[in-house]
Parts: C-alpha cells; sequence; structure tokens
C-alpha cells in the first residue's frame, strides 16, 4: 500500500526537509545516498535491521547513533544480522542507548515540550480508536502500518 500523506505529514507539518517510504524503496542504501549525498552526522536509531544496515553505510566519519529502539526486530523468531557493524570501527561512531541515563530530566522534558506545543513548535499526530475491544487490532497496527501518528486507545471518556 501506497502512503504517501505519510511523507507529506513529515515533510509539510513536521517540516522535515526530506523523506521517505521505506515500504516503497527496495534499496534502502541507494536511497539513502539519494537524500543524503553528503552522509549522515546523526541518527536516531528506532528501526534496526536492514534500515540499520544501510544507515552505517551512509554515516559519516565520527557520526553519533542515539539508540533508543528497534521496531523491525521484536516479532521476529530470528533478529536480523547487521552486517555493517565494522562501520563503527573504519569511521569512529559513536552508538548509544542512553535514556535511562537521563530520566531525572523526564520533569524537566515534559514542562518544556508542553510549552512547545502550547506555542506550535512542536506538533503532534493521533490516531484514536475508541473503546478497550479495539485495543488488540490497534496494537497489532503498530506492526502492520494501518495508523498515523501515535496510536491511543480510548478506554471511555469522561
Ligand atoms: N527507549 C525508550 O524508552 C522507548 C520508549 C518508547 C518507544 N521506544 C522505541 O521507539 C520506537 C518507536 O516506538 P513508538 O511507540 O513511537 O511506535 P509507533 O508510534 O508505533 O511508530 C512505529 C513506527 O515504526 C515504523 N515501523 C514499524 N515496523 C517497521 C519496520 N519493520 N521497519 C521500519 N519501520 C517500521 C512504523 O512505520 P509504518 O507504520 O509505516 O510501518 C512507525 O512509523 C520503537 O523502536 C520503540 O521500541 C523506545
Amino acid at each position: 500500500m501506497s502512503l504517501p500523506t505519510q511523507v507529506n505529514l513529515v515533510k509539510n507539518k513536521f517540516g522535515y526537509d526530506e523523506a521517505f517510504n521505506y515500504k516503497e524503496e527496495p534499496h534502502l542504501n541507494a536511497a539513502l545516498k539519494r537524500y543524503f549525498p553528503k552522509g549522515i552526522d546523526i541518527y536516531f536509531e528506532n528501526v534496526g535491521g536492514p534500515m540499520l544496515d544501510a544507515v552505517l553505510l551512509n554515516m559519516r566519519i565520527k557520526g553519533r547513533i542515539a539508540v533508543c529502539g528497534m521496531i523491525s526486530q521484536y516479532n521476529l523468531e530470528k533478529p536480523d544480522g547487521v552486517q555493517n557493524l565494522f562501520c563503527l570501527v573504519s569511521k569512529r561512531i559513536r552508538m548509544e542507548f542512553n535514556v535511562l541515563d537521563y530520566y531525572h530530566l523526564y520533569p524537566k522534558f515534559l514542562e518544556l515540550t508542553h510549552q512547545y506545543i502550547k506555542e506550535g513548535k512542536i506538533f503532534y499526530v493521533e490516531d484514536t480508536v475508541e473503546g478497550l475491544e479495539q485495543a488488540p487490532a490497534a496494537l497489532i497496527g503498530l506492526f502492520t502500518g494501518s495508523k498515523v501518528g501515535k496510536q491511543v486507545v480510548v478506554v471511555a471518556r469522561e
């Protein structure tokens, strides 16, 4: 299924310079070279697997990878092997997961983001379903691309 609306959303509402739909790019390495001809300085890792492999090839020297999650690897009986980890050595890339080290800053994060949302500096999109009985389908939808934005299940409206 083609999802041009997601690309439009990322570029036109969220203000990113470029965006592509990974489902429409058979060669992720070629796609990244096309969109980032000078290479990638900072990558926020949420995907893992073939995307991480392609990103590693396109990182710049002394680039940084902040690891948040690896969603492509969660429901596999056997996770994908990552082939290009040697790029960490040859390009002196720093790759780390560190959210737990900064958890004490969470209240400050909430305060700041609330303010930015009020001021229109940060936008978010929610995909809402009504009723707890919709929760299983909504959960499965996280892995099948059937929603746009943060999936919310409204259990009851007060
Ligand atoms: N470190 C932490 O404390 C923390 C906390 C929360 C979440 N996370 C991580 O943050 C990431 C996003 O979580 P979220 O709750 O924001 O999820 P989300 O709102 O459901 O977003 C998931 C995104 O991942 C994409 N996706 C799903 N399967 C994919 C695949 N096989 N290859 C490439 N992209 C894929 C989806 O795109 P399509 O729908 O188009 O497939 C969607 O854009 C996850 O890796 C999660 O583990 C980390």
